[in-house]
């Protein structure tokens, strides 16, 4: 089952269990799933109609989530690796896809975000990126610190020639296969 230790530790939970959400288009959370309820620890009225920013952590570099709603407003689904605090102040790693949601009349009307367990071996790549990016940031405002970490983004990208999508769907797959067959 799931596992929850003091304060400031990585929770853990079953890698079957998916994470779910839906928010408006401005990013308030219109629907959780009881998974997302159980890790985050908060209970749905404390989630509803709530900014999605609410389980935000500090360790994460803006200018990820400049390259998430970019990608969001372009039409196209979002991949990537986010952390997020808990209510109690703990934390997990998610691997989020994101996709924008559309009504009867296809017209965009929200997105929904659906995120499965990060195998430990890409937590330990990407939280060494950010930590990076989180440096790039610091004594930024914040204007600035998004442009900084989103082009440190972007040069360790170049570096390795390759597209982000590209990148962070194959980091997961890889570490994916690690971990089924360790
Ligand atoms: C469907 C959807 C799901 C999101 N999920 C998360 C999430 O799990 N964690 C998170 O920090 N931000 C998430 N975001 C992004 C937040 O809306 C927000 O941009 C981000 O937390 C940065 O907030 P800030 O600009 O106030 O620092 C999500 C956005 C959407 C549209």
């Amino acid at each position: 089952m799931m596992t929850r230790h003091s304060q400031g530790r990585r929770i853990t939970w079953p890698a079957d269990q998916l994470i779910v959400s839906k928010t408006d288009l401005k990013g308030h959370i219109t629907y959780a799933n009881r998974t997302f309820m159980a890790v985050s620890d908060y209970a749905e009225p404390q989630l509803l109609s709530r900014p999605h920013n609410l389980i935000r952590h500090p360790d994460m570099p803006r200018g990820v989530f400049k390259l998430l709603w970019q990608t969001l407003q372009q039409g196209k689904e979002f991949f990537g690796f986010v952390k997020n605090s808990t209510a109690n102040g703990d934390y997990y790693w998610v691997y989020a896809n994101i996709t924008p949601s559309y009504d009867l009349d296809g017209r965009k009307d929200g997105y929904f975000s659906v995120r499965r367990y990060a195998p430990e071996a890409a937590v330990g790549t990407i939280s060494a990126l950010y930590r990076q990016l989180k440096i790039q940031e610091q004594g930024l405002e914040r204007q600035e610190a998004t442009e900084a970490s989103y082009r440190g983004l972007c040069d360790y990208l170049e570096q390795r020639q390759q597209s982000y999508h590209d990148w962070v769907t194959r980091l997961y797959r890889d570490t994916m296969e690690v971990a089924h067959v360790g």
